[in-house]
């Protein structure tokens, strides 16, 4: 028996399980998955909540629920502590429910000292498992239901992809596609190589096959992702590069608009740049990470580029594709960063001009090597410098949406706005949102409006005929 049905099987015995204890409380069980950290995780939590669904559970958002999952984040110290703030409040719902099932899986998980920690200090948590075994989880709610006791599994790694398990998509209309798994750049700030392993690429193929699913089924826009897409296809065992697998992609009918993240700017190839000019569903929208803008601290990030090197690459794209919007992520606060480094970074912002960008606060992570460097930064310092990173960010996406002014767009209409329920919220291919009076019935469809007015990062407009 393969992996597959070996977790199919699973499912059925936890569905018959799930189906007893529900006729015994005459009422359906609940469960509740919260997601922390990237699309790569949110991509997971659809997975999971795949097999809940088929197991027989309710899927809900309230986490006072029977089976509880946090699917967590380790990326910053902060998305640790929100676990561990958010336990608490689960523990409470558990001594009013003591049938209730509380499980931890992600990122975090892959960390011998948070283990260590959960079951000395909350050992209330009935299910720990990690990033690699993820595929086996109809394996281990089983056994979470039966055992009685805390079930953990942790693997430190694998080779194993396990495709056709069964997945529950967030929205109807859009959806996230892993192409690689794990990560091999090791910056040296980052702890996502440590708990998601080596770079593996699934076959294209795979892929393929996927994507046309989601096509049949519907889905208009879809996500490729990695942590660094453009060394996809290296490891497999007929390499094909990032821009021919685009390039495959591109050719599915029913897909209309095509997404992927994240770019490492070390990999990013001409090849690359030519099929996003020259392919009309790929979105003009780049994100493109450059973490600081000072080549002696991007060298010791070890990110293998400089500050000239990413001003030219982001002038060419510019040049290539002038309506591209290029966004990105930078940290503040990396050990030894001076003020001068910080002025470095801030001129790239001006001179790039980003659409958008995250901007983080460095966080050491325990086991990289920049949390052994000397030079931390005291966190006053670090404070100003994210202030003046912030204002020019600010500053920039402003002046770059500005630009849009007047403009009319097509628009993938997302959901309703959250503020006002006659308002219906739109993106464009260049990521930015708008919002404009319309009804849910737009929901999935992709329509025009007409940018109106710029609030800064994005606009109100209306509805116009084509
Ligand atoms: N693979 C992607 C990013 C993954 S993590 C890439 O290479 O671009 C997402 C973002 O979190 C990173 O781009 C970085 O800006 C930030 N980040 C990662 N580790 C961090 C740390 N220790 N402290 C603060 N920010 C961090
Ligand atoms: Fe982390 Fe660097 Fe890998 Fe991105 S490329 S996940 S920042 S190690
Ligand atoms: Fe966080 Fe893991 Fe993603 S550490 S950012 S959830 S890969």
């Amino acid at each position: 028996m393969n992996e597959l049905e070996n977790q199919l099987e699973y499912i059925e015995k936890c569905r018959h399980l799930v189906e007893q204890i529900s006729k015994e409380k005459k009422r359906p069980l609940t469960a509740c998955i919260t997601t922390f950290g990237c699309q790569m995780n949110a991509r997971d939590s659809e997975k999971l909540t795949g097999i809940l669904k088929r197991s027989g559970y309710l899927i809900t958002e309230d986490e006072n629920a029977d089976f509880v999952l946090y699917n967590t984040c380790t990326v910053r110290d902060n998305a640790n502590m929100r676990v561990y703030g958010r336990l608490g409040v689960l523990n409470g719902y558990k001594k009013r429910n003591p049938d209730m099932k509380i499980a931890l899986c992600g990122c975090m998980m892959q960390e011998q000292t948070v283990v260590d920690k959960i079951r000395q200090s909350y050992r209330f948590v009935d299910l720990i498992f990690g990033t690699h075994n993820i595929f086996r989880f109809a394996e281990l709610l089983y056994r979470t239901l039966i055992e009685g006791k805390t079930v953990i599994e942790l693997w430190q790694d694998t080779d194993q992809i396990v495709e056709d398990l069964p997945v529950e998509r967030r929205y109807a209309f859009k959806s996230g596609i892993n192409i690689m798994f794990g990560c091999n750049n090791f910056c040296s700030y980052c702890i996502v190589p440590y708990v998601r392993g080596r770079e593996r690429s699934r076959e294209p193929d795979e892929i393929l096959k996927e994507i046309r699913k989601l096509a049949s089924d519907g889905v208009k826009e879809i996500m490729l992702l990695g942590q660094n897409v453009n060394s996809y296809g290296k490891t497999l065992s007929y390499p094909i590069s990032f821009a021919e697998l685009l390039r495959r992609v591109h050719e599915i009918d029913g897909i209309e608009r095509i997404r992927f993240m994240t770019s490492h700017p070390k990999d990013l190839s001409d090849e690359l740049i030519e099929v996003i000019k020259t392919s009309p569903k790929i979105c003009k929208h780049l994100h493109l990470p450059l973490q600081s803008g000072s080549t002696r601290i991007l060298q010791a990030m070890n990110r293998r580029y400089t500050k000239e090197g990413y001003l030219a690459l982001a002038q060419k794209i510019r040049e290539e594709i002038p309506d591209i919007a290029i966004t990105t992520d930078i940290i503040v606060g990396f050990p030894g960063e001076s003020a001068e480094d910080v002025d470095d970074t801030i001129d790239v912002i001006r001179q790039v001009g980003f659409d958008n960008a995250f901007t983080f606060i460095y966080s050491k992570r325990t086991g990289t090597p920049a949390a052994a460097m000397e030079d931390q930064v005291p966190e006053d310092i670090v404070k100003e410098s994210f202030d003046r990173v912030l204002k020019v960010v600010q500053e920039t996406a402003k002046n770059r949406a500005s630009l849009l002014q007047g403009r009319q767009e097509p628009v993938l209409v997302e959901e309703v706005n959250e503020h006002d329920p006659s308002l219906m919220t739109g993106r464009m291919s260049n990521n930015m949102l708008v919002h404009f009076p319309g009804d849910p019935s737009l929901i999935g469809s992709i329509v025009t409006v007409s940018l109106d007015v710029c609030h800064g990062f994005y606009y109100f407009g209306k509805r116009v005929e084509q």
